[in-house]
C-alpha cells in the first residue's frame, strides 16, 4: 500500500465511528451498593460490564469437597465466569431443630474459596424450595407431613419452619459476597415460583404469594444479604416480580425466567405442556418477553438447559444425543441473538448420589458439559468455543438488536440478527437457519455495515456456510486489543494480548474458508502455512482483505503491528486453553495464555522465564503455547517439556504419551469375586423381634389425603423419609387376604409376606401407587393366634412442588374375608431424623436390615457370615446382603474415573443397591431402568486403601434375583487433579450403637 493511501485510510477511520445513537437506559443498583450494578443492557460488577455466562452445580450430589476443585477448574477452563449452587434445605435440616452446615460437604463453604481461586463469581440458589429433581425438591421430610400446611406460602407454621434455614444460609453466604471480598454477586430467592398474579392479565395479585416472597426476601437481607435478589420464573408467561412489570408486592431486584427449548428430560413427553408439539430442535423467542416484562434490566436466563435428565425408562446413558455438540452452538447463540447477556447452564455438572429422586435414577449425569464420571469430551469443548469467544466479545455487553430477517444473507433459508453496541458501533450478525431444525448445507454472503462503509461479505469469493445445525456470530469493528477487525467471516475464537499485541484466534470447519480485515493493515507474514491454504490478500478501502480456506490444524498470520492471527480449525479449536494468570472473572485478555493440544488446562503460572501450565493429557500430545516473549520454557506439572521457539513466537513441545490408559488401570483392579453374605429380609420371618419399631397408631392425620384405613400408615407422621421401609401389621383371625394400596412414587415397588411365607409383589411402574389383592392360599393363617403382615416397600423419593406432601406408605390396608388389623409397626432409616450418620447425611441410607445394622458401613464384621456372591445371588423370593472389602492403589500422578457396571439376567424382577463405603451409589431395577453403569466419585472410593462394596439384592418374586457387580474404567488422564487425597473422614465406619436398630 502506498503511503498517501494508508493515510487516507486512517482518515477513513476517524470519520466513520459512532454511528448509532441509543436510548438512555436507567442504571440500577437497588441502594442496595455500588458493587453490583445492571441496565436494560448487562450486568456491571465494579462498573465493568460482564456477560454473565454461568454453569450449575449442586455440591450436595458430590458430596466430595476434595473434589470440587477438579469441577470448578473444568467449568472456568470451559470459559464460564460464574457457577451457579442450589442449596438442598433437607440435607442440611434433617430434623426440626437441628442444623448441619459442619459435617463432610454439609460445609460447602470451601466452594466459595475453589471459586475466587479459579476466577468464578457465584450465583447462590438456597431454596427454601429448590425442586432440583431432589426429593420433595429439598423440603426435609419432616416439612411434608401436611403438619406446615401446603408449602410454599405465608403460612406461620410452614414459615417458622424454613427460617432457621434460609437464615443460616443467608449468613454463610453473606460472608463470600463481592461487598465483603468474595465472589457470590446475586441470589435467588426460591424456585421457579411464578406465583405473583391471580390473574396476570388483569394483573390480579396472589397476595399470599406477595407475602411469602416478602418473608423470604427480609429473611435474606436480614442475615446480611446485600447483592441484588433474583427469582427465576418457570417460563415465559408468568411475568411475576419484576419491577419493571408492576409496583405490587415481592418483586425482587432482578428477573429472570428459565427455559428448556428440547425438554428438561430424555422424555420429550414431559415438555409437551410448555414448549408445545414442535419439531426437535426448535429455538424460540425471548426477546419480546424480557422488553415486555423486564426492559431495564439484562435479559437474563437463571437457567436454560445445559443438557436433560434421565428418567427411570430412559436410554442407558442418557439423551446426549437431544443436547449434543450441535445443539450447544446453536442454541447459545441463539440466546445472543435474542440480546440475552445473562445465562446460567443448568448443568454444567450434574453429578450423581444415593439420594433419593423421583422419576428418576441415582445419575444426575444430565448429559452436562461435564459428565458425572467428571470427564469431558465434545459437548465440553463446543461450549468451551462459545464461551471464550463470549469472554472476549466485550462489546456483546451493551447491544441493541437493531434487526432481524432474512434479508441480510443472499440465501432466504437464513435468518440474521444484527445486534449493535451503541458506543463502539461494534456489531454481531447472529446467523442461523431460519427453520432452526433444518440439517441443510446453505452457503451465502452477507450484508454487513461497517466502519469501511456497507459491504457484502466475503468481498473476494467463497462464502459463509452453515452446515445444517450450527450457527455462527460474525463480527464487525470488533476490538482486538487497540485494533479493530472491521469483520471476520471465521469466527473469533479468543484474543489473547501479550507485550501488548493481540493475538487472535479465529476458528472455521475444516475445508470452509474464510475472510478477514483489519483496519487499516497492509499485508502480513505468513508465518506458519500447513493448516491453511489458498491465501490470498486483496486490497480494499481500509487494508488488506485475507481470505484463505481453512484446512486441518493451524496457520500463522503476522501484521505490521505485530498483531498476530492464528486461524485454525474446529478440531484444533477444542483443543486450544486459554488459561489466566490472575483470577479476576472477568479474565482481561492481558492476562490470559493460549495452550494448545492436551486434553484440559487448568491453570497456568509465569516464573520468570517458566511457564508452568497445570492440566491433563493422554496421548502423545503436541504442545503449543502463546505466551509473553520472555517465556522461554514450560513445565508441565512441574515437569520441564523440551521446547522450542517458533518462527511466530510461540513454544512448542511435545507431552509424552501417558503409560497409563484404562485397559491397564482396568487389569490393576482387584477381582470384586469374593464375597460374604447374610440374610438382607429377616424381618418378613414371623419370629422377628420388632419390639424397638416405631409403633404406627396415629387415628388422624394432616397430610391433605387422609388414608383409606387406619391407623395412619404415611411414614413421613412417624420420621421416616428415605429409602426403603418396613411393615409389620398384626391381626387375629380368618381373613382370606388383603388387598394393599402402596406409595411408593413412581416405580416403586413393593413385596408381602403372611407369616414367613411370600405373598405377592408389586414390581412397578409409571403409577405412584401398586395396589393389589393378594390371597393368603399359599400361607399358613393362624386361626388360633396372631399373625404378622409384612410389607417391605421401595421408596423413590418424594414428588415435587404441590406433590411433595403426598404420603409415602400405605394408603390402604384392608383384610379380605373378616377381621381388622390389630396394630401395625414400621421401621426406616436407624434413628429416623436422628440421623446418625451426620457426614453422609440424611439421604444416604434406608430402612433395610443391613442399613440400619451398618452392614454396608467400612468395619463391620462380617467374619461369622457366609461366603457367598451376588451372581449366585436367590433362587426364590427375599433379599440376600453381600459385602466385600477391596484394596486399592492408583498409580499416583493420574486421574481416574472409576465405577460399577451392574447386570443381571433378564425377566428377573430384582431391586438393587450398591454401596460404596457405606454410600449408595446405584440403584439398579433392571425390568423399568436401563442404567447399568454408576460411576463413583473419588473420596467415596479411596484409592490407596481398603473399599467396602456392598450390595443389597431384593427378589420380588420366586424367580429369585442375582447380579454381577464389576469394575468399569471411565477415563484415564494424565493430571493435575489427584483422586487420591486423603479423604477418611468421608468413609466413617461402623459403630455398635448400631445394633439397637434391629
Ligand atoms: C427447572 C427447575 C430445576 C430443575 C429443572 C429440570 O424447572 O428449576 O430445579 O428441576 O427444571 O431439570
Amino acid at each position: 500500500m502506498r503511503l498517501t493511501s494508508f493515510l487516507s485510510c486512517l482518515l477513513v477511520q476517524s470519520l466513520a465511528v459512532n454511528v448509532v445513537s441509543s436510548k438512555q437506559w436507567p442504571l440500577h443498583d437497588d441502594g442496595l451498593n455500588k458493587v453490583v450494578e445492571w441496565d436494560h443492557y448487562s450486568f456491571k460488577i465494579n462498573g465493568e460490564r460482564l456477560f454473565i455466562w454461568s454453569g450449575e452445580m449442586h455440591y450436595w450430589r458430590a458430596p466430595v469437597p476434595e473434589m470440587w476443585i477438579d469441577i470448578l477448574q473444568k467449568v472456568k477452563a470451559a470459559g464460564f465466569n460464574t457457577i451457579s449452587f442450589y442449596g438442598n434445605w433437607g440435607y442440611h435440616n434433617a430434623k426440626n431443630g437441628s442444623l448441619d452446615f459442619e459435617n463432610g460437604a454439609h460445609n460447602f463453604e470451601r466452594l466459595f474459596e475453589i471459586a475466587k481461586e479459579v476466577g468464578l463469581y457465584v450465583l447462590f440458589r438456597p431454596g427454601p424450595y429448590v425442586n432440583a429433581e431432589a426429593t420433595a425438591g429439598g423440603f426435609p421430610g419432616w416439612v411434608t407431613t401436611g403438619a406446615y400446611g401446603e408449602l410454599r406460602n405465608n403460612d406461620t407454621r410452614y414459615t417458622d419452619a424454613w427460617t432457621p434455614y434460609m437464615d443460616r444460609m443467608s449468613q454463610i453466604i453473606a460472608k463470600h459476597q463481592v461487598t465483603n471480598g468474595g465472589n457470590v454477586f446475586i441470589y435467588q430467592i426460591e424456585n421457579e415460583f411464578g406465583n405473583q398474579w391471580l390473574d396476570r392479565v388483569k394483573k390480579i395479585p396472589d397476595l399470599v404469594a406477595i407475602d411469602y416472597m416478602e418473608l423470604m426476601e427480609s429473611s435474606a437481607r436480614r442475615n446480611g444479604i446485600d447483592v441484588p435478589l433474583i427469582h427465576n420464573n418457570p417460563n415465559m408467561n408468568t411475568k411475576s416480580w419484576s419491577k419493571d412489570y408492576s409496583n405490587e408486592g415481592g418483586n425482587v431486584d432482578i428477573y429472570s425466567a428459565d427455559h428448556y427449548p428440547s425438554c428438561w428430560s430424555c422424555d420429550l413427553t414431559e415438555c409437551t405442556g410448555t414448549n408445545g408439539n414442535v419439531p426437535d430442535f426448535t429455538t424460540f423467542e425471548y426477546y419480546t418477553s424480557f422488553q415486555d416484562v423486564a426492559p431495564t434490566q439484562p435479559s437474563f436466563l437463571a437457567e436454560f438447559q445445559g443438557g436433560s435428565y434421565l428418567p427411570w425408562g430412559g436410554p442407558e446413558g442418557g439423551c446426549v444425543n437431544n443436547t449434543g455438540p450441535d445443539w450447544v452452538n446453536v442454541f447459545y447463540r441463539h440466546n445472543v441473538a435474542q440480546k440475552i447477556t445473562a445465562v446460567n447452564v443448568y448443568m454444567a455438572f450434574g453429578g450423581t448420589t444415593g439420594i433419593p429422586f423421583p422419576g428418576v435414577g441415582t445419575s444426575y449425569d444430565y448429559s452436562a458439559p461435564i459428565s458425572e464420571t467428571r470427564f469431558v469430551g465434545d459437548k465440553y469443548s463446543e461450549t468451551k468455543l462459545f464461551a471464550q469467544f463470549l469472554r472476549v466479545a466485550r462489546d456483546l455487553t451493551k447491544v441493541d438488536r437493531v434487526n432481524n430477517g432474512t434479508t441480510y444473507a443472499s440465501n432466504s433459508a437464513i435468518m440474521t440478527t444484527e445486534l449493535r453496541n451503541p458506543d463502539t458501533n461494534a456489531a454481531f450478525y447472529v446467523t442461523a437457519h431460519a427453520f432452526s431444525p433444518s440439517t441443510d448445507r446453505s452457503p451465502f454472503k452477507l450484508d454487513v455495515s461497517t466502519s469501511a462503509g456497507r459491504l457484502t461479505i466475503p468481498q473476494n469469493g467463497g462464502n459463509i456456510v452453515l452446515n445444517g445445525r450450527e450457527s455462527k456470530i460474525i463480527v464487525t469493528d470488533f476490538s482486538v486489543g487497540r485494533e479493530k477487525l472491521i469483520y471476520s467471516t471465521a469466527e473469533v475464537l479468543t484474543v489473547s494480548i501479550q507485550d501488548g499485541k493481540p493475538v487472535v484466534f479465529l476458528w472455521l470447519p475444516a475445508g470452509e474458508s474464510g475472510e478477514f480485515l483489519l483496519d487499516c493493515i497492509r499485508i502480513p507474514l505468513v508465518l506458519k502455512k500447513d493448516g491453511c491454504s489458498n491465501i490470498k490478500f486483496k486490497q480494499g478501502r481500509k487494508g488488506f482483505v485475507t481470505s484463505y480456506t481453512q484446512s486441518k490444524g493451524s496457520c500463522v498470520l503476522q501484521f505490521e503491528t505485530g498483531i498476530r492471527f492464528v486461524l485454525l480449525d474446529r478440531s484444533a479449536a477444542y483443543d486450544t486453553w486459554v488459561p489466566s494468570l490472575s483470577n479476576n472473572p472477568f479474565t482481561y485478555e492481558n492476562t490470559t495464555v493460549v495452550v494448545q493440544g492436551p486434553y484440559l488446562v487448568r491453570n497456568v503460572a509465569i516464573e520468570k522465564k517458566t511457564i508452568d501450565i497445570s492440566g491433563d493429557w493422554s496421548e502423545k500430545t503436541d504442545l503449543e503455547v502463546f505466551a509473553p516473549k520472555a517465556v522461554n520454557s514450560i513445565t508441565f506439572n512441574g515437569k520441564k517439556v523440551q521446547t522450542r521457539k517458533t518462527l511466530y513466537g510461540s513454544l512448542i513441545g511435545t507431552l509424552k504419551a501417558s503409560t497409563h490408559s484404562v485397559d491397564s488401570v482396568k487389569s490393576s483392579l482387584p477381582a470384586l469375586t469374593s464375597w460374604k453374605v447374610n440374610d438382607g429380609l429377616p424381618e418378613r420371618k414371623a419370629a422377628y423381634d420388632d419390639s424397638k419399631w416405631t409403633d404406627a397408631d396415629h387415628t388422624t392425620t394432616q397430610n391433605p389425603t387422609a388414608p383409606a384405613t387406619y391407623p395412619v400408615l404415611y411414614s413421613d407422621e412417624y420420621g421416616f423419609h428415605h429409602g426403603n421401609l418396613l411393615w409389620r401389621g398384626r391381626f387375629s383371625g380368618a381373613a382370606t387376604g388383603v388387598y394393599l394400596d402402596v406409595i411408593g412414587g413412581a416405580f416403586s415397588g413393593w413385596s408381602a409376606y403372611l407369616n414367613d411365607k411370600y405373598i405377592g409383589s408389586w414390581v412397578g411402574n409409571k403409577d405412584s401407587n401398586g395396589a393389589l389383592e393378594l390371597s393368603f392360599a399359599n400361607a399358613t393363617l393362624n386361626t388360633d393366634s396372631e399373625n404378622v403382615l409384612f410389607v417391605i416397600q421401595d421408596h423413590m423419593g418424594k414428588d415435587l412442588r404441590g406433590g411433595a406432601t403426598i404420603a409415602r406408605g400405605i394408603y390402604n390396608a384392608t383384610l379380605v374375608g373378616g377381621g381388622k388389623f390389630s396394630s401395625w409397626k414400621l421401621t426406616g432409616t436407624a434413628g429416623g431424623e436422628d440421623n446418625i450418620d451426620p457426614v453422609r447425611g440424611v439421604y444416604a441410607e434406608g430402612g433395610l436390615h443391613a442399613e440400619r445394622l451398618g452392614w454396608h458401613l467400612p468395619g463391620f464384621n462380617d467374619a461369622a457370615w457366609k461366603k457367598g456372591t451376588p451372581d449366585t445371588g436367590l433362587s426364590t423370593d427375599g433379599a440376600n446382603f453381600y459385602r466385600t472389602v477391596v484394596p486399592l492403589d492408583i498409580p499416583k500422578g493420574i486421574d481416574v474415573s472409576l465405577g460399577l457396571k451392574l447386570s443381571s439376567p433378564t425377566g428377573l424382577h430384582l431391586r438393587a443397591q450398591v454401596y460404596v463405603n457405606g454410600y449408595m451409589f446405584g440403584k439398579y431395577i433392571p425390568h423399568i431402568g436401563n442404567q447399568i453403569t454408576f460411576p463413583v466419585f473419588p473420596g467415596i472410593l479411596d484409592y490407596h486403601g481398603d473399599n467396602t462394596i456392598a450390595v443389597s439384592l431384593w427378589a420380588q418374586d420366586a424367580a429369585g434375583a442375582s447380579l454381577t457387580v464389576d469394575w468399569t474404567v471411565l477415563g484415564v488422564v494424565e493430571s493435575a487433579f489427584d483422586p487420591g487425597f486423603e479423604a477418611d473422614y468421608l468413609r466413617p465406619g461402623w459403630t455398635d450403637n448400631r445394633s439397637d436398630y434391629y
